[in-house]
């Protein structure tokens, strides 16, 4: 039907668009497309759990502290061996030799450090484990060599008495430059002992020699019940910054507790069915570059995607302080949640009260609207303003409860907010750049990240042929931006 009033509509519109020339413009995304001549084939795509709609399959990007050397990881397409390829963190371009883990079958971390040396993340079959469930590695490598390798899963591990494997890590491995550790949150599922069968999540500790340490208050062997999303940040002392998504009805800040506790902080309420809750942090392929530290500071950004929460209703199976709810939205919106310190949420925590009518009160939202949004990531540009970028699909059909929609792809947006999460200027919108691995600030004002350059279709489950060819993008932000040379 055609409005009337069409003319006033036009000139409401005008007026913020004009005024928000300190956010991002079209000039702020630098592309560097198929930069990098892979040595081996990867594929693109990964199929989400239940649904089989296509993600973005991620590739571990990382630059190392003095800023001269990035790596990127790709799992091989035939689904073994995980590639990680040395990147000139300015130009993008391959520099030096690949180096492989045969055995890997996801790029599930990568950390960079300044001596040619890099840690990576990935799950492997271990025969010596019991299990034929690949289980969580680490390894180092330096100068190209592997110097050592730590599975941080299987038997002899949790005092508990069970054995863990990871089929999927959907986690992430970071690493603390002051106390000198690195830390992985991951995915697991007990093959032994009481948890069997049942799926959680690990918090592993390790020295720069590849020795775990069981860290109280930090290391943890079995935190978020069928964890389906993870945010992970270092800190400058354990525990580390961490965030799950559970099955319950609920995200939470983890640091406290290391687990769906009470201890920790409710940041949201959550529609939850069968260990699904609406992919927050990407789903499958996804649980990285969801929760980013200010550059200098000990606040954090967290991003997510939600269908907001109503109708509260009582959680028997887990008590006082826990509950369940309904979605607001059939379609999902993008979410912000800050920190004042790894244990801090500067808003208040998500309701508990039963018989709410409204369980999201305290979500500061990104968007509003209603296209599907998936993909959510925050990355910092510096002390006190982040990157937030997400995905839309128009007119999304969500078949599934709890899951992802399908539909078409609408762009992928980046926008900046400062560091009361407020939104500065409108976000850009690009239809051919994709955050597809991890976002780094490799200099003040500057945020980049490895994609595909391909034709993206969320339409419906998607097969899509393996590429030779990886692009980077870069966002930058007018001020503060000291483009490398
Ligand atoms: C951080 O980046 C924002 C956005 O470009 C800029 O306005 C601000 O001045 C920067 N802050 C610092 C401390 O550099």
């Amino acid at each position: 039907m055609r409005q009337p009033h069409s003319l006033l509509s036009l000139l409401l519109t005008a007026g913020p668009i004009a005024q928000s020339s300190s956010g991002l413009s079209d000039s702020s995304l630098e592309k560097h497309v198929d930069i990098v001549t892979l040595g081996h084939s990867f594929n693109p795509v990964i199929a989400a759990y239940r649904t089989g709609y296509p993600h973005h399959r991620r590739t571990p990007f990382a630059v190392s502290p003095n800023r001269r050397t990035g790596y990127l990881a790709y799992l091989d397409a035939s689904g073994t061996g995980v590639h990680v390829q040395p990147i000139n963190p300015s130009t993008f371009a391959a520099m030096g030799d690949t180096v492989t883990v045969s055995a890997g079958k996801e790029a599930g971390g990568l950390v960079a450090h300044d001596d040619d040396a890099f840690a990576i993340l990935t799950n492997e079959i271990s025969p010596s484990s019991g299990s034929d469930i690949p289980i969580p590695v680490i390894y180092r490598f330096k100068n190209g060599r592997q110097v050592w390798k730590t599975f941080i899963g299987g038997p002899n591990l949790d005092s508990g008495g069970s054995s863990h494997a990871s089929p999927d890590i959907n986690g992430d491995l970071v690493f603390s430059e002051k106390y000198g550790h690195y830390a992985a949150y991951i995915v697991v599922t007990a093959y032994e002992g009481w948890a069997s069968g049942h799926f959680g999540d690990a918090i592993r500790y390790l020295d720069t020699d590849g020795n775990i340490k069981e860290i109280s208050g930090a290391s943890s062997s079995w935190g978020c019940s069928h964890n389906t999303g993870i945010a992970f940040e270092a800190a400058d002392a354990p525990p580390f910054a961490s965030i799950c998504a559970e099955d319950q009805g609920a995200i939470w800040l983890t640091t406290k507790g290391q687990g769906m506790a009470t201890a920790g902080k409710k940041i949201s309420n959550e529609l939850t069915v069968n260990g699904g809750s609406n992919e927050p942090m990407g789903g499958m392929g996804g649980s990285y570059s969801a929760l980013a530290r200010f550059v200098g500071q000990d606040s954090y950004i967290f991003a997510w995607v939600s269908r907001g929460a109503v109708d509260l209703t009582p959680n028997d199976w887990m008590g006082t302080g826990y509950t369940k709810s309904q979605g607001r939205t059939e379609n999902r919106n993008v979410a912000i949640a800050l920190f004042s310190d790894k244990n801090t949420l500067v808003d208040e925590e998500a309701t508990s009260e039963i018989g709410a009518a409204d369980g999201d009160n305290q979500v500061t939202w990104v968007t509003e609207g209603s296209n599907d949004c998936s993909n959510a990531h925050a990355a910092a540009f510096n002390s006190s303003n982040a990157l937030i970028t997400w995905e839309e699909i128009q007119d999304p059909i969500c078949d599934f409860e709890a899951m992802g929609c399908r539909g078409k792809f609408a762009g992928t947006f980046y926008q900046l907010v400062n560091s009361k999460g407020e939104k500065v200027g409108v976000p850009v919108k690009s239809t051919d750049s994709f955050v597809a691995g991890d976002m780094v600030t490799v200099s003040e004002g500057r945020v980049c990240w490895p994609y595909i350059s391909m034709d993206w279709d969320l339409s419906g489950p998607a097969s899509v042929s393996s590429v030779r060819k990886m692009s980077f993008a870069c966002i930058s932000t007018a001020s503060g931006s000291t483009t490398p040379s």
